[in-house]
């Protein structure tokens, strides 16, 4: 009743805006299920989520300025990006913001598809976004077939398929799940600041290394949200955020008044808005209706790791004598450089000059995502595989690789090791 009443209203006299939490969901927990697993054993499912786009999509045509229509869904991402060159609270790339943002952003998109999938006559209470997980180490991953096939089932054409390029797909994501092991705002990202990029471990790594590997509209921070597998990657990000949370080690999300001093408003299924505030997401089962599978391959979090500053002297950068050893027999040892100075957004390298070689130890790739004001960046590398080079006992050189190969400007390299 009220939700019939509540449509009606919207579309005579928007409502005024109400906040989330005052807004009940009453929608069963659903889980939000991966590519791999909807594909092998359960075509209907696929078959549902590709009819909500092609609805969405057709009604757009006839509605291109409702918000609930495929172009303004995109264009939130566009604005939002936009808006924080110049508002900090709308800095939703590059600081604390990240996470809580986008988790937003999917909940209504996916409220909005599942109108759509009913031909806009009620609210779908199952269907959830699919979740593109390239953090399993399987090589099918780097294909999102709900989203390249050329056709579905019947022969029909795939409304998903979008112009990509596949550029680069390492397939060393896997070590995405290295992010899992820092803490805080290591984890979260940093407060927003409008000429750097005060990111987390997940967001300028695999985050935006996935966005730059798939090409096209992903590439771009500015069209990301025009291809549809926008929303399959961002719901493997928000599972990334929803299984660090369970890790010992974990912390709790940054607190009120710090976090909490910005709101956001979105449109509903019913076109009503909502107020949202980070904190009103971070309780997504039960706020937000929906849940991710347990990890299949174990995790490992926050506990039990340190952080091993590296000592800048006679321009090399040395780790302490005393702690070599244990870095050397550590699971994880990763690179976190804070406010690392860039020439501005772009894919950069990190590489050791290690006293003696000739070519440069290549530790990693972050991408730098954000606005044209920006000069620096945080990076967040799993070098498990490179510490002895970094251990060097006369020290190394750190230099960022972008078009060619320069001093690294940070004031803070640290080994973290877990
Ligand atoms: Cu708002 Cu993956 O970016």
């Amino acid at each position: 009743m009220a939700g019939s009443a509540a449509l009606c209203a919207a579309a005579a006299f928007p409502l005024a805006a109400t906040a989330l939490p005052e807004r009940a969901d009453d929608r069963p927990i659903v889980p939000r299920r991966t590519i791999v697993d909807l594909v092998r054993n359960d075509p209907a499912t696929v078959a549902r989520i590709r009819l909500a786009y092609a609805n969405m999509f057709a009604w757009s045509k006839e509605h291109p300025d409702d918000p609930r229509s495929w172009p303004q869904q995109a264009a939130i991402h566009t604005h939002a990006a936009a808006r924080g060159e110049n508002d900090p609270n709308y800095l939703i790339h590059g600081s604390y913001f990240f996470f809580p943002w986008h988790r937003a952003y999917l909940y209504f998109h996916e409220r909005i598809l599942a109108w759509h999938l009913t031909e806009r006559t009620a609210l779908d209470p199952t269907l959830r976004l699919p979740v593109w997980n390239w953090d399993t180490n399987y090589t099918e991953l780097s294909n999102p077939t709900i989203y390249t096939d050329k056709t579905d089932v019947s022969g029909a054409p795939n409304p998903l398929l979008h112009e990509r390029s596949f550029l680069y797909f390492e397939r060393d994501d896997i070590k995405a799940l290295s992010a899992l092991t820092f803490t805080g705002r290591d984890f979260f990202g940093y407060p927003p600041a409008l000429d750097a990029s005060h990111n987390g471990a997940v967001e300028n790594g695999v985050h935006a290394n996935v966005h730059v590997d798939m090409g096209g509209d992903m590439g771009s921070i500015h069209t990301a949200a025009n291809d549809p597998v926008f929303f399959a990657h961002h719901a493997n990000i928000d599972k990334l955020w929803a299984w660090w949370a369970t890790l010992p080690g974990a912390t709790p999300a940054p607190a009120p008044g710090d976090w909490d001093r910005v709101a956001w408003t979105f449109t509903d299924w019913d076109g009503s808005e909502i107020v949202v505030r980070p904190a009103d997401v971070v309780h997504y089962e039960t706020a937000l209706r929906y849940s991710y599978a347990k990890p299949e391959l174990p995790l490992t979090g926050p506990a039990g790791a340190t952080d091993y500053a590296l000592v800048h002297t006679h321009s090399r950068w040395h780790a302490p004598t005393e702690v070599r050893q244990r870095i050397l027999s550590a699971n994880h040892v990763s690179l976190k450089c804070l406010n690392i100075g860039v020439p501005g957004p772009g894919r950069y390298g990190i590489a050791a000059i290690v006293p003696g070689r000739t070519i440069p130890q290549h530790l990693g790739w972050f991408t730098v995502f954000i606005h044209h004001g920006v000069k620096s960046s945080n990076a967040f590398l799993d070098v498990s595989e490179a510490r002895a080079a970094l251990l060097h006992p006369d020290g190394i050189r750190l230099a960022l690789v972008g078009k060619d190969l320069t001093e690294l400007a940070v004031a803070t390299a640290v080994l973290h090791v877990r």
